[in-house]
C-alpha cells in the first residue's frame, strides 16, 4: 500500500517507497516469467488517456494492465475526445473517474497532472505532463540502475543533452537527489542546460551540481543518462536545428568504459546505433523494465500489493 492516492511527481517517491516498489517489481517479473499473467487486478478497469505521442509508456502500461488481467478503456489523442469540442481537463477526468478504477494520463500541458489528480475520485498517474515530470519513467530508470549497480546512492551521474526540456531528466534527478552522496553533472548546449530553479531545487536536497559544456571522458561517471532534444518543446525551431546534432555518444568514446548508458528513448540523434552492442548500453533493457515496474505501481496504488 502506498502513502499517496495519486502520483504526480517523483518527489513523492522516497527511498523507502522505492524499496517497496522494487520488491513488488521483482515479484511481478517472476510472475511474468512463470505464468505470463497474474489475476491481481482482474476486477479493475484502467483508463489510459494519451493526448501526446507515446510508444513505450502507453504500450507498457497496456501490457502491464493485460498481465494483471485488468480491463482497459482508452483515448489516444485529443481529437478523438471531447477536448476537441473544448471540454476542460477537470470535466473529462471527473467523467473518466466514473468509468474506471485508476486513470493514467499524458498531456502536453505542464501542471495538467495536478489539475487532473485534484478532481479525480480514483487514483491518478502522471504519464508525462508537458516538459514538467515523468515519474513512472524515473522509477524504470532507477530500477535499471539498481539492477545493474546494486545501489542508488554514492553515484556520479551525467545528464544530457536537453536537461531544460526533458521531463525524464527532471524526474530522475529529483528522485536520485533524495539518496545520499549523489553528484550530478549536466552537459549540453548552453541554451539547453537546466534552469536555475532546477539547480537550486537539487542543491537544496544536498546534491552537488556541475555544468560541463563538453564531455572529454566517461571515466569518472557511474551513469550517463541521455535524452533526445525535445523538439516539440522548442518555441524557436531554429534553436532546435542548430543544436540537434551537436552532441552524440559515439562508439569510440564509450568503448572500454564501464559507465552505464541509459536513455528513456526514443533515440533520435543522441546515441550512435553502433553503441547498442556494447555491454554497458542498457537502454533496451531499461525499456523492458517498463512492464514489471508499472505492474507493481498499479497493483500497489490499487491496494492489491
Ligand atoms: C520520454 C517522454 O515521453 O518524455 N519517453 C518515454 O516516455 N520513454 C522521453 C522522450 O520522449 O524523449
Amino acid at each position: 500500500m502506498l502513502p499517496f492516492k495519486s502520483l504526480i511527481s517523483s518527489k513523492q517517491l522516497t527511498p523507502e517507497i522505492i524499496t517497496q516498489i522494487f520488491q513488488v517489481t521483482d515479484r511481478m517479473a517472476t510472475d511474468i516469467e512463470k505464468s505470463g499473467r497474474t489475476d491481481l487486478l482482474d476486477d479493475k478497469v484502467i483508463a489510459l488517456l494519451f493526448f501526446e505521442p507515446s510508444s513505450r509508456t502507453m504500450l507498457s502500461f497496456q501490457a502491464a494492465a493485460t498481465r494483471l488481467k485488468a480491463g482497459t478503456v482508452f483515448a489516444q489523442n485529443a481529437s478523438s475526445t471531447s477536448f476537441e469540442k473544448g471540454e476542460s481537463i477537470e470535466d473529462l477526468i471527473q467523467i473518466v473517474a466514473g468509468y474506471s478504477d485508476v486513470i493514467i494520463m499524458r498531456h502536453a500541458q505542464k501542471g495538467s497532472a495536478s489539475i487532473a489528480a485534484d478532481v479525480s475520485d480514483v487514483p491518478f498517474i502522471n504519464a508525462g505532463d508537458g516538459g514538467n515530470e515523468h515519474p513512472t519513467q524515473s522509477l524504470i530508470d532507477s530500477y535499471t540502475i539498481y539492477k545493474e549497480l546494486g545501489r542508488l546512492d554514492n553515484l556520479n551521474l551525467v545528464f544530457g543533452y536537453d536537461s531544460l526540456h526533458s521531463r525524464s531528466i527532471h524526474s530522475l534527478s529529483k528522485l536520485l537527489a533524495q539518496y545520499p552522496n549523489n553528484k550530478f553533472t549536466f552537459t549540453g548546449p548552453d541554451a539547453l542546460l537546466p534552469n536555475q530553479a532546477m539547480v537550486n531545487e537539487l542543491e537544496s536536497l544536498g546534491v552537488a551540481c556541475t555544468i560541463k559544456s563538453e564531455l572529454t571522458s566517461l571515466d569518472e561517471y557511474d551513469v550517463v543518462y541521455v535524452n533526445r532534444l525535445q523538439e516539440e518543446r522548442f518555441k524557436d525551431k531554429k534553436l532546435f536545428e542548430e543544436n540537434r546534432r551537436k552532441f552524440r555518444l559515439e562508439r569510440d568514446f564509450v568503448k572500454g568504459s564501464n559507465t552505464l548508458i541509459l536513455d528513456p528513448l526514443p533515440r533520435i540523434d543522441e546515441i550512435s546505433t553502433d553503441v547498442d552492442s556494447l555491454p554497458n548500453a542498457v537502454y533496451f533493457k531499461q525499456a523492458s523494465y517498463g512492464v514489471p515496474v508499472r505492474m507493481a505501481l498499479l497493483a500497489m496504488m490499487l491496494g492489491k500489493a
